[in-house]
């Protein structure tokens, strides 16, 4: 319908504003796309110095997946349009309109978007993403083991939502291409190695 296209678009909308490029502007904090990883997320904006800044891009792009899922959501969009809404949020997020179409990697984004299947659901997955964070100190590796179980835990908890769940994970897996080649060279930088450069 109407309505479920107009959701996708404006899901797209949000979801191209980017929190880690306009929070650092607002610390003055260097540009995320061009210092640390040049990734605009807030794992980028706490290795450049902002830990409050990294905090408020995470909850900014968690909003930007939430927000237009909800809304769809209440405005009785049915179940499978509620993935693609979910998915317009990150495309925006990794696609931004308003930011040449280079943007991030969709980690906080589509967490924000499973929200609304449940708390179970998404406390899993920080859970399983903390944990990683804090065995390894890689952010991008616990990114990767998440949203790989993703699918997984959605099987088990809603599964009428895996599919939209499973295309989120593989959209984020492929954005952190450049991730995986450094952790297998051992080059990543662990998050606690703050303000060091890994490209
Ligand atoms: O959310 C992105 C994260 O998984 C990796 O970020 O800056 O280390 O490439 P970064």
């Amino acid at each position: 319908t109407a309505l479920t296209l107009l959701m996708i678009v404006l899901a797209y909308l949000a979801g191209s504003i980017s929190s880690a490029v306009l929070v650092s502007q607002l610390f003055g904090l260097p540009d995320p796309r061009t210092q640390g990883s040049g990734n605009p997320g807030a794992t980028n904006v706490y290795r450049l110095g902002g830990r409050i800044a990294a905090i408020l891009t995470l909850l900014l792009d968690v909003l930007k997946g939430t927000i237009p899922v909800w809304l769809s959501y209440f405005l009785g969009i049915e179940a499978i349009f509620l993935g693609l809404v979910a998915i317009a949020a990150c495309l925006g997020h990794i696609f931004p309109l308003y930011f040449g179409f280079r943007g991030g990697k969709g980690v906080s984004t589509a967490l924000g978007a499973m929200l609304p299947i449940g708390l179970d659901l998404s406390g899993l997955l920080v859970i399983t993403w903390v944990v990683t964070v804090f065995i390894s100190g890689f952010s991008s590796l616990a990114a990767l083991i998440t949203v790989t179980l993703a699918p997984l835990y959605t099987w088990f908890i809603k599964p009428q939502y895996t599919l939209a769940v499973a295309m989120l994970s593989v959209l984020i897996i492929l954005r952190h291409r450049s991730n995986i080649i450094r952790l297998i060279k051992g080059k990543e930088s662990r998050i606690w190695d703050k303000g060091k450069a890994n490209e």
